[in-house]
């Protein structure tokens, strides 16, 4: 039996167990699957029991993902370019590092949503380490704009400029949007989990907007009844994002690509 875990603080909430169960179930992979809590400024010596121990990978989430991109000795470059790593992977001593919250998201929008970002109007609200995530993913297919929009206006412009090698990025306030609309429109700010939502102008969503909430819940969040009542197009939370960067991590450990669309709605029934 291979073992992996996923690491937080707080972790007792975190879905990836049943995720990963599930995907080895249906492959017939011989894994087991924990939750692991570190104190804050205990990441390091957590992580090194386990691979003492003979873990074979982990997941990382919050507020870790900045110490693991740090413990890697080899990332990728969608992990180097968030400066964050969600997966690391223990193998011949050496300790590999990705990022595939992005592709999670990607994937979810793409193929389970059927909804094109290739010459997309995209807007993206927030400039946290969510959003830091997913970028490099989401240029890499080509929108036809992305625009990123956040309460403090610097912290928007420092990652439009980080990230301007991957792609052209625009940063403004939320009053900038007035006037505008978009395709797409993700919400990565953390508004959702206090119930509150970012001061968005009417008038941005139109009948064929994809209204996006990178978090989940079983009920529309204050952003996703916000983008009904204007009579938004498409409605999705996170939930498809969270089983899809799960499947890209067990695929980078095993070598097989699980399918999401059964345990999705598994955790849907779940968590209603
Ligand atoms: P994460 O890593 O989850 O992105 P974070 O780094 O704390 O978390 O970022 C939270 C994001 O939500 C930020 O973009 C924050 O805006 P500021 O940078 O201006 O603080 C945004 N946010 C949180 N509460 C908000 C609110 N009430 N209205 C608008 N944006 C909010």
């Amino acid at each position: 039996t291979d073992r992996y875990a996923v690491i937080g603080n707080p972790i007792s909430h975190s879905q990836s167990p049943f995720i990963h169960q599930e995907f080895a179930r249906a492959l017939g992979q011989d894994i087991s699957y924990e939750k692991l809590f570190a104190e804050l400024g205990a990441f390091r010596p957590q992580v090194e029991a386990f691979v003492a121990a003979g873990g074979k990978g982990l997941n990382i989430t919050l507020p870790f993902k900045g110490d693991a991109f740090r413990f890697a000795q080899e990332v990728t470059e969608r992990a180097r370019a968030a400066e964050a790593v969600n997966t690391l992977t223990f193998r011949d001593g050496k300790v590999y590092g990705d990022n595939t919250d992005g592709v999670g998201l990607v994937r979810d929008i793409v193929e389970n949503l059927d909804y094109p970002i290739a010459g997309q109007r995209v807007l993206i609200l927030g400039a946290g380490g969510a959003v830091r995530g997913v970028l490099e993913p989401i240029l890499q297919q080509k929108p036809a704009s992305l625009t990123i929009a956040n309460r403090t206006v610097i912290k928007a412009e420092a990652l439009a400029h980080h990230f301007a090698r991957y792609g052209k990025v625009e940063a403004v306030g939320y009053d900038a949007l007035a006037g505008r609309s978009f395709d797409i429109i993700i919400n990565a700010t953390s508004t959702s989990l206090s119930n509150e939502m970012p001061p968005l102008p009417h008038g941005v969503f139109t009948a064929r907007t994809l209204a996006y909430d990178m978090v989940y819940s079983s009920g529309l969040t204050p952003f996703l009844q916000r983008a009904q009542g204007e009579n938004a197009g498409m409605l999705a939370d996170g939930l498809g994002m969270l089983v899809e960067q799960a499947a890209e991590s067990f695929s980078i450990w095993r070598g097989i690509q699980p399918d999401t669309r059964k345990v999705t709605n598994m955790l849907r029934e779940v968590l209603a």
